[in-house]
């Protein structure tokens, strides 16, 4: 091996004579939080009663997921397709009463909250008419479809002080809870630089999901799912693969960057929009008349940091968050986070050197290590110790969100991701689809609460 193709460690390391170094990797399992890992009882006077608006797959997901948490009970279910309410009854064990008016539960006196887990364009109708109600809300993500929408519902939720929290529940993980530690530690050094992706290569992945054999205008009301889109003949496609269509879904940004875009400003307690985003991106395979693209990538202007996310159907990557700090990296990916640090002891420039004679060259790393003595013989070791963290194999973060939901309507102390919080990731979304659909940057106007090309 030649001096010129030493590493800098190799280099640092005969140099000196005496640094060494160790890599090592520790794994940690983290425990839940011990609310539903061990249910304690709840007083019947604490007990939350709740009512499903929107029971298709995510409400019955959402259902499902209640059983575990303790002192909740559902008490209705909503939804314009008929045999959605049988799946909702099955979800939640229990029959109960199920009907295709939300108000008809708006006005129950004893409901206390409601989940509207309907198709994006619905959320703001239902959330504030929820609110007017006097109900608190857990409202799915993206917690609205336009700019507008979301601060309506932010004024309706203040106006009748109601709790609420928006449906993105990676806020409310253990694992995203231990990133923050170790981004709040300062282990990571400055971070600048943050990179997130979403990709999966599927049908499904892509929601081109099948039309149930009973679906029709008999069993499905059709008109009230339209509220106040262009009106249309009846379209199961357009019903149960809405997220294709820009009347009631918001693409892959308002599907898949809005959880990316939580993670990133839970974990580096962000609470404001971007001031500017710029897309690129294309429709290349999933050509069934969707009006959003398969691929997405978006770059976003904070103020301390600069963030690209990409979501991109052509491709079975999974979803990755990354921290690129100058004194380490911490990657999320899947049920797992691994931080890596760095070394960062000073280190002889030991590149350009190599085009100086011999004499000067020694001299400068004569005076290097002169300035920078080495430490004591016992501590002359480089600790490189990668930590990886996981959570438990029936770990939710879904039961963990819907547990911060129902104490804060207990409690009644705002959640985490409460409308200002989701109304920020939302916004996130909707400058990503600005710039895609208009080609431009999307500016961010904080004060005309608008985008701007
Ligand atoms: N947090 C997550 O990880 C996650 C995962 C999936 C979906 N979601 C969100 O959940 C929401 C629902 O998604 P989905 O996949 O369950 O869609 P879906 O089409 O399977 O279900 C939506 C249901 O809402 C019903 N609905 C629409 N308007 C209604 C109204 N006015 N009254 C009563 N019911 C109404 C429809 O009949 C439909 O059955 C979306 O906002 C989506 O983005 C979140």
């Amino acid at each position: 091996m030649t001096q010129r193709s030493w590493t800098r460690r190799q280099f640092i390391r005969t140099g000196t004579g005496v640094a060494a170094t160790a890599a090592a990797t520790k794994f940690t399992l983290l425990q839940p939080r011990p609310l539903w890992a061990s249910p304690q009882g709840v007083a019947a006077s604490d007990r939350v009663r709740f009512a499903f608006i929107g029971t298709g797959v995510r409400g019955c997901e959402l259902l499902d997921a209640t059983l575990r948490v303790p002192g909740v009970e559902c008490v209705a279910v909503c939804d314009l397709y008929d045999s959605r309410h049988i799946a909702a009854q099955e979800a939640v064990k229990k029959n109960v009463p199920a009907t295709r008016n939300y108000k008809e539960i708006l006005d129950r006196k004893d409901v206390d909250a409601v989940f509207v887990a309907t198709a994006d364009h619905q959320h703001r109708r239902v959330f504030i008419d929820a609110c007017a109600a006097g109900k608190d809300v857990y409202c799915e993500k993206p917690m609205s479809h336009t700019v507008e929408d979301g601060f309506a519902m932010i004024d309706a939720a203040q106006k009748a002080n109601r709790i609420v929290q928006i449906g993105s529940q990676r806020v409310s993980s253990i694992l995203y809870a231990h990133a923050k530690e170790i981004y709040n530690s300062g282990k990571l050094g400055d971070v600048y630089c943050i990179e997130a992706y979403w990709d999966r290569n599927s049908p499904s992945g892509a929601w081109v999901y099948p039309i149930p054999p009973d679906a029709s205008e008999q069993t499905i009301d059709w008109n009230a799912f339209l509220n106040g889109a262009s009106k249309r003949p009846f379209s199961p496609e357009r019903f149960f693969r809405w997220r294709c269509f820009t009347d009631y879904g918001s693409g892959l940004a308002g599907d898949l960057f809005v959880h990316l875009i939580s993670g990133i400003h839970f974990i580096t307690g962000t609470n404001t929009v971007a001031r500017r985003a710029q897309s690129t991106g294309g429709l290349f395979h999933f050509k069934d008349g969707r009006e959003f693209p398969d691929l997405i990538e978006t770059f976003y202007d904070y103020p301390n940091f600069r963030v690209y996310l990409r979501c991109n159907l052509n491709n079975d990557q999974g979803e990755f968050i990354c921290f690129y700090g100058t004194k380490g990296t911490l990657i999320i990916k899947g049920s797992h986070l691994t931080y890596t640090p760095q070394d960062t002891t000073p280190q002889p420039e030991s590149y350009s050197i190599f085009g100086w004679p011999a004499k000067l060259r020694n001299e400068y790393l004569e005076k290097f290590q002169a300035d920078h003595p080495l430490p004591g013989a016992l501590n002359t070791k480089v600790e490189e110790e990668t930590e990886v963290f996981g959570v438990p194999k029936d770990y939710s973060d879904v039961v963990d969100h819907q547990a911060n939901f129902f104490n804060a309507v207990r409690s009644r102390k705002k959640t985490v991701e409460n409308e200002e919080f989701g109304n920020n990731a939302a916004l996130g979304c909707h400058l990503a689809n600005y710039s895609y659909f208009k080609e431009t940057a999307a500016m961010w106007d904080p004060a005309g609460k608008k985008i701007k090309g």
